[in-house]
């Protein structure tokens, strides 16, 4: 029998049990707990943790999760962690709403509906469960094609009411292992796994301040997850959606916005083209957070914003300092970021 290890999580006195051999997130996972994390696989920081006292290994990771002073300092990510003593770890920017809404990730068997194009390079796959999913709105799985042995993570895009039909709106790489099925490979009935559901990136619920959620490319998913519940729960807030993009070619679900705007009292979708070269465009250009910034600022939103963010590390990046300068608490800036995987695998 393998041995077993106490890991004790302060300040929040939780306690859980983690095997030899097993990666303590991991463990947090299996018994319900939902510790911060991300990309599970040492990119992102998000599961960056101060070890109070026990010994401990770390599989490899990126410097740029975890540097080199702050593992000196003791820090340590969950996500690449195994336990050889019992452990007390300090959690750091815990949320006490995630963790009070933890649900056990599980394995799921389902099959491919259907690929339809949204742009040239944006797909929707849409899978179908043996059995409903319970998720936040915003959460992702990690999705395993057994016939070609390849695993990645996607976030849903359907909003939590529908558990067993489960869209993804994802970015086609051409050399992707996963992405490149998408045009080429992936028939419906096509078998898959799902493991989930992940991420501290969900909608929180009864808040009345505005909403802010900016995306960049298939950073959409979960934000159309979100904005769809945030719909389906009746709340009324002020909702800013900001979308970056390099053309008009890369924008889609153009009159599913319109139409939601002219649902909601005060809502609207600020598209910014980064590259919009030649043809006219009438809206916002360049980066998106900078014209987050610009907008934000000119409309001097009241209330406290909640603000969720989607898509590439460096859009996040970059928009976060800027969410923090108009006055987001830095508390309820979500956000999950779409890193590459360690390696390709
Ligand atoms: C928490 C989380 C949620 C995610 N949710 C989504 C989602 O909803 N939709 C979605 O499309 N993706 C999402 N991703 C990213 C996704 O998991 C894959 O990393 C992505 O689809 C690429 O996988 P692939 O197998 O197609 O490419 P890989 O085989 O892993 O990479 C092949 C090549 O493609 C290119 N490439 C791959 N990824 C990137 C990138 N991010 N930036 C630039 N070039 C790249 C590179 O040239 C790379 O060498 C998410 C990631 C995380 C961590
Ligand atoms: S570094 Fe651990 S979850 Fe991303």
């Amino acid at each position: 029998m393998a041995t077993v290890h106490k890991v004790m999580f302060e300040p929040v006195g939780i306690e859980m049990e983690v095997e030899e051999g097993e990666i303590v997130l991991d463990a947090a996972f299996r018994q319900g707990i939902a510790v911060p994390h991300g990309c599970k696989e040492g990119q992102c920081s998000a599961c960056k943790c101060k070890l109070i006292e026990g010994d401990v290994d770390l599989l490899k990771y990126s410097t740029f999760a975890l540097p080199e002073h702050e593992r000196d300092d003791n820090h340590i990510l969950l996500c690449r962690t195994h336990a050889f003593s019992d452990l007390t770890v300090e959690l750091l920017n815990f949320d006490e709403e995630a963790l009070s809404r933890s649900i056990a990730v599980k394995d799921f068997r389902g099959k491919v509906v259907s690929v339809k194009s949204l742009t040239h390079d944006i797909r929707l796959l849409e899978i179908e469960l043996d059995q409903p999913l319970k998720f936040w709105a915003g959460q992702y799985v990690d999705i395993t094609i057994p016939s070609m042995g390849v695993t990645r993570s996607y976030s849903m895009a359907n909003p939590p009411s529908e558990e067993r039909r489960l869209q993804f709106i994802i970015k086609k790489y051409p050399d992707g292992a996963f992405s490149a099925l998408l045009d080429d490979g992936l028939q419906p009935g096509t078998a898959i796994t799902a493991k989930g559901p992940y991420g501290g990136c969900f909608r929180r619920e009864g808040r009345a301040g505005p909403m802010v959620l900016v995306g960049g490319g298939s950073g959409m998913s979960p934000l159309w997850s979100i904005l769809h519940d945030q719909i389906q729960s009746g709340e009324q807030r002020p909702i800013r959606f900001f979308y970056g993009a390099r053309s008009d070619q890369d924008l889609f679900y153009l009159d599913e916005f319109a139409s939601i705007a002219c649902k909601l009292t005060d809502f609207e979708f600020i598209p910014a083209l980064s590259q919009q070269n030649g043809s006219p465009w009438s809206g916002e250009t360049g980066f998106v957070h900078d014209v987050v910034q610009r907008r934000l600022r000119a409309e001097g939103l009241s209330g406290e914003i909640d603000a969720y963010s989607c898509g590439p590390p460096p859009m996040i990046d970059a928009v976060m300092p800027v969410l923090f300068g108009i006055g987001v608490e830095p508390s309820r800036f979500y956000y999950d970021k779409f890193t590459q995987p360690a390696k390709s695998n």
